[in-house]
């Protein structure tokens, strides 16, 4: 059962993605963070695309804003994220040489990861390394970094993230390991692939993150995502689920029902992870449906709006909360 039948539930650290904009304009969103949350993560504030409006300066305006009120609240703070192809600026299309790409990926890490040494606990160093389909497990999607330096920018990040804080867990964070289907098993085998090679050259890397932006009508392949935490495990890294939030593109309407499906579909997750390896944090991907990223990718087909997160959009909590807070 639930670790929520347990006499003393643990209590694994739980956390949310922050946008910094809404921080400022809604005091009741800062108020439900403060009372929910252990660990906070920038949800945008730490990306190439916020932190380098040109090749020149950086602004940390939005994750100063947001480490502030981490430290004001007492809660932890983790980054997200060193090397994504989803957010580099249109500058860094220019970046074609080796030698400038190597520069300019350890520079920025070094800038960046330094900044926050102390308090920053834990990276997501590399983000989405997997194409979406990839042919291979050692396939590894196109973007400026992997283009002009191969494979190497993966090692190249761990290396200058760990140079940076040598505390700080080095996570490795990746989208789409948990379902049915042959896509997901290559994107598994390839992530196994890339941790094993930065052990065996003597990488720093500590942790695995599962996303775990799962989806309410989609099946999750439980023996798969067993023995890929199994593989995570035997090579002594710690698991984190960074990112969960419950899309309900394909759920009925009505709210109950629909948040009933979410609330399982978290829990059989949660618990498949939790059999083999406890995950040292949960972070959702958001905290409230009142700021979510699902509705700009998975509007639903009835109009209703999306009710991913553990508050709804009144900020109330909904039993996807429940099964967090008892996990
Ligand atoms: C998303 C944000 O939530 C959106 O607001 C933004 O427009 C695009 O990026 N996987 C990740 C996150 O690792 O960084 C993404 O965040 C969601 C998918």
């Amino acid at each position: 059962g639930l670790p929520a039948m347990a006499a003393a539930p643990r209590k694994i650290p739980f956390g949310a993605a922050v946008r910094g904009g809404a921080l400022t304009a809604d005091a009741a969103y800062g108020a439900a963070l403060a009372e929910r949350c252990r660990l906070l993560v920038p949800e945008g504030g730490l990306k190439w695309a916020v932190l380098r409006p040109n090749r020149e300066t950086f602004d940390f305006g939005e994750a100063d804003q947001i480490a502030a009120f981490a430290r004001r609240n007492g809660l932890g703070l983790r980054g997200h994220t060193l090397a994504w192809y989803g957010a580099m600026p249109a500058w860094a299309e220019a970046i074609t040489s080796r030698v400038e790409a190597e520069w300019m990926l350890t520079s920025h890490i070094e800038t960046v990861v330094s900044r926050y040494r102390g308090f920053i606990g834990s990276w997501d160093v590399v983000n989405e390394p997997m194409p979406d389909k990839p042919a291979s497990p050692q396939d590894l999607r196109h973007f400026v970094w992997s283009k002009t330096l191969g494979a190497d920018y993966i090692p190249i990040a761990f290396k200058a993230a760990h140079a940076a804080d040598p505390a700080a867990q080095l996570v490795l964070n990746e989208y789409d390991v948990e379902f049915v289907g042959q896509r997901f098993a290559m994107r598994r085998a390839g992530i196994l692939a890339i941790a094993r090679s930065l052990l065996d050259r003597g990488i720093p890397i500590h942790a695995i993150g599962l996303q775990g932006h799962l989806f309410a009508d989609r099946a999750i392949d439980r023996d798969g995502l067993q023995s890929f935490l199994r593989e995570i495990k035997a090579m002594k890294l710690d698991v984190l689920v960074t990112e969960l939030d419950v899309i309900d593109f394909g759920l009925p309407t009505d709210f109950a029902t629909r948040d009933a499906l979410i609330a399982k579909k978290a829990t059989d997750f949660l618990q498949a992870v939790d059999e083999v390896t406890p995950p040292s944090a949960v972070l959702t991907w958001g905290i409230t449906d009142r700021y979510t990223w699902v509705p700009i990718y998975f509007t639903r087909p009835d109009g209703t709006a999306n009710r991913p997160l553990p508050l709804d959009s009144d900020l109330r909590p909904k039993p996807l909360m429940s099964v967090i807070e008892r996990f």
